[in-house]
């Protein structure tokens, strides 16, 4: 069998699934994208430029004709890429509370949805690529020939993404880290529009007890096929 060339790797909030897919980008030699950029960006520029986050239209207008570029790390900080918004570094400034608290109902507007869709479908276009999300395999590359669908328990993806902010120096409690994905991982389940759900056809993995050489090593033998049922 051939090596899969696109492969989508979709789950909740801090389940490991950037982590997995940059480690499995590097190893595999491929491209790798996280579309959960691309909504945080559109986030980051509704708050800067005064748009109500609950101004669907306008957000939506906004998703339409800000220029989202993802390039290459230009500042070797520990970041896994650098995003442009308008041509200004915005990559860390999208991780800031603010971003989280609004990212979810920005992210489950239609019309926003489908102003990124397209870009998505044409970076994915050439092959070799790892794309990341919550909707990659159910809507956005559905004949991606790999899907993998990447979960932990709620408390461990909060203990996770807890740890990442102290690394940073932000400051939150766990318990607001808890609560804040909690509403979070409801937002992005319930929506209507590309629900986070495993597609039909995807392999689920639970991280909960896994640490990220386990789970990168677990996938690379499914890309290698050595997990066929004849045991090969
Ligand atoms: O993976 P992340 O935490 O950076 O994603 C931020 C938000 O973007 C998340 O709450 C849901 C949304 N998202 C989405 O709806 N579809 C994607 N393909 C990626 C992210």
């Amino acid at each position: 069998m051939a090596r899969p060339s696109v492969i989508a790797i979709d789950g909740p909030a801090a389940s490991g699934k950037s982590t997995l897919g940059q480690r499995l980008a590097e190893a595999l030699g491929y491209l790798y994208f996280d579309t959960g950029v691309m909504y945080r960006a559109v986030t980051l520029a509704a708050l800067r430029r005064g748009v109500d986050p609950n101004d669907e239209a306008a957000v939506t207008r906004l998703a339409e004709v800000v220029h989202i570029d993802v390039v290459p790390p230009t500042v070797a900080d520990g970041r896994q890429y650098t995003v442009l918004l308008d041509g200004e570094d915005v990559t860390w400034d999208l991780r800031q509370p603010e971003v989280d608290a609004w990212v979810s109902p920005v992210s489950a507007y239609p019309g926003v949805r489908a102003a990124l869709l397209s870009q998505q479908r044409r970076i994915a276009a050439g092959g070799r690529v790892v794309m990341v999300g919550r909707d990659i395999g159910t809507v956005v590359l559905p004949n991606a020939d790999l899907k993998i669908y990447l979960d932990a328990s709620l408390e461990e993806r909060a203990r996770r993404r807890y740890k990442e902010m102290m690394a940073r120096g932000q400051s939150a409690s766990y318990e607001e880290v808890l609560q804040s994905m909690r509403r979070r991982d409801e937002i992005d389940s319930r929506r209507a529009t590309a629900p986070l759900r495993p597609a039909p056809d995807a392999v689920v993995i639970d991280s909960t007890t896994m640490d990220a050489d386990a789970v990168l090593k677990h996938v690379l033998k499914l890309v290698e096929g050595a997990d066929d049922h004849d045991g090969k």
